[in-house]
């Protein structure tokens, strides 16, 4: 393949800017998923972090992948969102992921990527939504919690929903252990919805995100 070809290919592939404020687990199993071809078409070309001591930045070096620190302290929140949307324009993103990024978004913000922002929470949502969602479910006493992947829209975790994945509370659980459980849940799910949207092979309707053919094959 010439040179020129090559270039061209990376071009056209889609990409991606995944937004973390601590360990960046999601985001290595991303990186991860988009290396092993399970999110075809896609790089991820920014990993941006609203604290410069966010360990998942280093994570996301040693994987080759441009980081920057939006430094989120001291800030007033317009000025620190006008500038992550600055990054993120300059560099072309076309998804925004959303991995353990601690911040409400504006309006504003939102808007200015209408549609193409995600999410990963770690719970069944609408159920438990906000901070320490492990706890919440515990302490509700539900015998089954999760994940959810869903676009992002003004409301706090209330976006249409893409990918979700059940997980089974224990009698003995704590909020750790059962945060353990959900992230391994994360990791597929976050790859799996990521793919779906870049595909584009699905349909909004309502609030459903529906695959294109899950009709078809649900008829069967
Ligand atoms: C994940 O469990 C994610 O679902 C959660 O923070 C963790 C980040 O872990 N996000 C939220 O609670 C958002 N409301 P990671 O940094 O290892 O990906």
């Amino acid at each position: 393949m010439s040179h020129e070809r090559k270039n061209e290919l990376n071009h056209e592939r889609k990409k991606l800017a995944v937004l973390i404020s601590g360990r960046g687990s999601n985001m290595v199993a991303l990186a991860a998923a988009v290396a092993d071809g399970r999110v075809p078409g896609a790089e991820i070309a920014l990993v941006l972090s609203d604290r410069a001591d966010a360990p998942g930045r280093s994570l996301a070096s040693e994987r080759g992948i441009e980081t920057l620190a939006v430094e989120r302290l001291g800030r007033a929140r317009e000025e620190h969102e006008r500038e992550i949307v600055a990054a993120l324009t300059e560099r072309e993103i076309d998804l925004v992921c959303l991995a353990g990024f601690m911040r409400l978004l504006s309006p504003a913000f939102v808007g200015a990527l209408s549609g193409r922002i995600l999410n990963i929470h770690p719970s069944l949502l609408p159920a438990f939504p906000g901070l320490d969602a492990q706890r919440q479910a515990i302490e509700h006493g539900v015998k089954f919690s999760g994940c959810t992947v869903h676009f992002v829209d003004e409301t706090l975790d209330g976006g249409a929903i893409i990918a979700q994945r059940v997980v089974a509370l224990k009698d003995d659980d704590t909020p750790a252990t059962l945060a353990a459980r959900i992230l391994t849940q994360e990791h597929e799910a976050y790859a799996e919805a990521v793919a779906l949207v870049l595909s584009g092979d699905y349909e909004l309707a309502g609030r459903r995100v529906v695959r294109r053919g899950a009709a078809l094959r649900s008829d069967v």
